[in-house]
């Protein structure tokens, strides 16, 4: 693999980056509407890229980036679920002609935390099989108007968080149990509308790639007592194979299947969805990566009744790794080791080429004399950049890297002061102010990396 091909790139999703929540026919969106704290910044704003996304861009090809992975909003593009706006879709042309013409390839994610509110209104959001045939008609819309165009599709940003967090997917249900069920139909409709949209992909454009994006999830067990050590496999399978075996081979692991039957969770999966789930394959899986797990073997009297709903599994119990640097905003420590055993893991899985679709760290920046020193943000990347290096070293087909996340973006719940950007912007969670961009000390250390190439050190 020589260093021509591989991608460096960065990260954004629409929501958090774009702002103009109903400009130019934007319908409102599941994120838009969620009960955001006093205090905190929300969509409306954002980082203002939708009236910034030209030297958004110039900023992408200054740093040298030949890759841009971005979302699409799905609710500027079917503001009601069902029909298309033009502006929406014309927004997105903009970015992608321009990216084209400066040589960065657009990798965009179809659904990243994001849909029309009205799909959860009239159709019971992802419980209903209304919003599968949405999804894949806005896929189609989105495939034949850029075909051609885009060499690589995304379906699904992190389906772990996006089937789990009622302020992402838009059904909220008080009854515990019950929303613990809806979560597991969720991920179970959520692989139908993928597997369907990727069909299309074959049929519309033969030529272009699409997988999913998974935050993976690397578990550590607490001790090397047996128990600990499969509480840590049996999470990893809930967490992650799961939802990927689902996008690759289109069945559950076993361990899945007989844990969700005991406890009264399967999903309803016709015979037809699962002819479904099984035709099609992705071309490569993207991965996201910020920090590894540590678990133990549930200890007696251990609650698990008010954990997020994917920890809500009394098959583990998740606990602080006390081997790793933790700071305010990465509370779960910072492990490099823990992307590469990643990559190992998912190689060996599922054989398929893989990009680093996410992986940075959130710091509170400050602006010292119109400059942004991060030197703990350039340590984070470097150490995990060397990580691919050497996966990559030792044939691990990983094509490409980008860091979450280009510009600051509004957190996906924490608001403004989580900033994980290359370039800062110049707001605050309660002064939007001009939304000014900064590259920050971190942004010319990976103009400088990218030049130097992965295999030149
Ligand atoms: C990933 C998401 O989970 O992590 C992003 O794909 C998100 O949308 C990122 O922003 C960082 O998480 P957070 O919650 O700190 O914004």
């Amino acid at each position: 693999m020589n260093n021509k091909q591989f991608l460096w790139g960065a990260s954004t999703s629409a929501f958090q980056a774009e702002g103009a929540y109903l400009e130019d026919g934007k319908g409102l969106a599941t994120v838009d509407i969620r009960n955001v704290p006093a205090g905190i910044a929300d969509t409306k704003i954002a980082s203002d890229h939708y009236h910034h996304w030209e030297e958004d861009i110039q900023a992408m090809k200054e740093l040298g980036l030949n890759v841009y992975r971005l979302s699409f909003s799905w609710s500027r593009i079917m503001p009601d679920g069902w029909h298309v706006n033009e502006k929406g879709l014309a927004f997105y042309e903009k970015i992608i002609d321009r990216c084209l013409e400066y040589g960065i390839e657009p990798l965009p994610t179809l659904y990243h935390f994001e849909m029309p509110q009205a799909l959860v209104d009239q159709h019971n959001g992802w419980l209903g099989r209304g919003t599968i045939d949405a999804y894949v008609k806005y896929a189609q819309i989105c495939f034949e108007r850029f075909q051609g165009r885009i060499r690589r599709w995304v379906t699904i940003n992190e389906q772990l968080i996006a089937g789990a967090a009622p302020d992402l997917h838009g059904l909220h249900c008080s009854d515990a149990e019950q929303a613990l069920k809806n979560m597991y139909q969720i991920y179970a409709n959520m692989s139908i509308a993928e597997k369907k949209a990727m069909i299309e992909l074959k049929k519309i454009d033969p030529q272009a790639q699409i997988g999913p994006v998974c935050a993976i999830q690397i578990v550590y067990p607490d001790s090397s007592d047996p128990e600990d050590v499969k509480a840590a496999m049996d999470a990893e399978e809930m967490m992650m194979y799961s939802l990927l075996d689902m996008s690759v081979s289109g069945r559950y692991p076993l361990k899945y299947t007989s844990y969700l039957k005991e406890y009264g969770l399967y999903p309803e999966i016709s015979e037809e969805d699962r002819k479904t789930l099984k035709a099609v394959r992705p071309d490569f899986i993207g991965i996201n990566y910020y920090f590894p797990l540590a678990v133990r073997h549930p200890q007696p009297g251990y609650d698990y009744s008010k954990l997020p709903p994917f920890w809500r599994c009394p098959l583990f119990e998740v606990v602080e790794n006390p081997h790793l640097e933790k700071s305010e905003w990465m509370p779960n420590g910072m492990d490099p080791e823990g992307l590469y055993l990643g990559i190992r893991k998912i190689y060996d899985r599922y054989h398929l080429p893989m990009i680093i679709t996410e992986n940075g760290m959130a710091y509170s920046d400050l602006v010292e004399e119109g400059k942004i020193h991060d030197p703990y943000r350039i340590a984070y990347l470097d150490a995990h950049i060397e990580k691919i290096r050497q996966a990559r070293l030792e044939g691990y087909p990983v094509f490409g890297y980008c860091p979450w996340s280009l510009f600051d973006l509004v957190s996906s719940h924490q608001g403004f002061a989580k900033r994980y950007g290359l370039i800062y912007v110049d707001r605050t969670d309660t002064d939007p102010k001009q939304c000014r961009r900064i590259p920050k000390d971190s942004y010319y250390w990976y103009q400088k990396r990218i030049k130097r190439g992965l295999e030149n050190d």
